[in-house]
């Protein structure tokens, strides 16, 4: 049996679809239900539903043998598990962001609002730039618009957000895709079960 924690969501149903296309449906993941855990034994195949952000925890802890995570979260939080492949699909950018008309005028420390404040930290610090970071969990466009912050540090995938809410992408950190990624012992111990939905996934990308 292999564990799979998918990202709830639109992500998550995209690479439901194909891993069902190449062998690993579960048809109850497409009722309209609230269950977390569906279940293939036929197809040796689990499904676990979790939130974006924690996919990559049920990985590392070997809750789940494999997972589809954004890169961004990755980035986050480095976590001990094999990244082995790029879906290029869940495509967006880390970037900074501000109030249309801001200019940063190196004065105070920047205030920083954001739920990636490993990722800022790094950013800033590599510029010499003194922040403070505020950690926010959601809605992080509101932040310098009623002054908690001067800047965000956030996922931008249309820019329909930040464009709706008058801001303006200041600077591109880095692009962020899924990936599929792996626990790593499950990956000795189940490695053929592994490597065959991955060279599934590969023929698909
Ligand atoms: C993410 C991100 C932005 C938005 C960007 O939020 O934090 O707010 O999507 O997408 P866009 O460029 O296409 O507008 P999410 O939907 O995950 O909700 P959140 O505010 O709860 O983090």
């Amino acid at each position: 049996m292999i564990s799979i924690a998918l990202p709830k969501g639109r992500l998550g149903n995209s690479v439901y679809k194909k891993l069902a296309a190449i062998g690993y449906s579960c048809p109850e993941m497409l009722e309209d239900n609230r269950k977390l855990i569906f279940e293939n034994t036929e197809k040796g195949v689990r499904y676990i539903l979790v939130k974006p952000s924690d996919v990559a925890v049920y990985v590392e802890h070997g809750a789940a043998d494999v997972g589809i995570v954004g890169y961004d979260v990755l980035l986050e939080s480095d976590p001990d598990v094999f990244e082995l492949l790029d879906l290029n699909i869940g495509k967006c950018s880390i970037c900074v962001a501000a109030p249309n008309g801001f200019a940063d005028e190196l004065k105070a420390p920047l205030r920083v609002a954001t739920k990636y404040p490993h990722v800022a930290k790094s950013y800033y610090s590599k510029m010499n730039r003194s922040i403070e970071i505020i950690n926010l969990h959601g809605s992080i466009e509101l932040a310098p618009i009623v002054g908690l912050s001067d800047v965000i540090v956030d996922i931008v995938e249309t820019g329909t957000t930040l464009r709706e809410n008058g801001l303006y992408v200041c600077s591109h950190i880095v692009d962020s895709s899924a990936r599929f990624i792996a626990n790593k012992s499950s990956y000795q111990f189940k490695r053929q079960s592994i490597e065959a939905m991955l060279v599934g996934l590969e023929a698909d990308t």
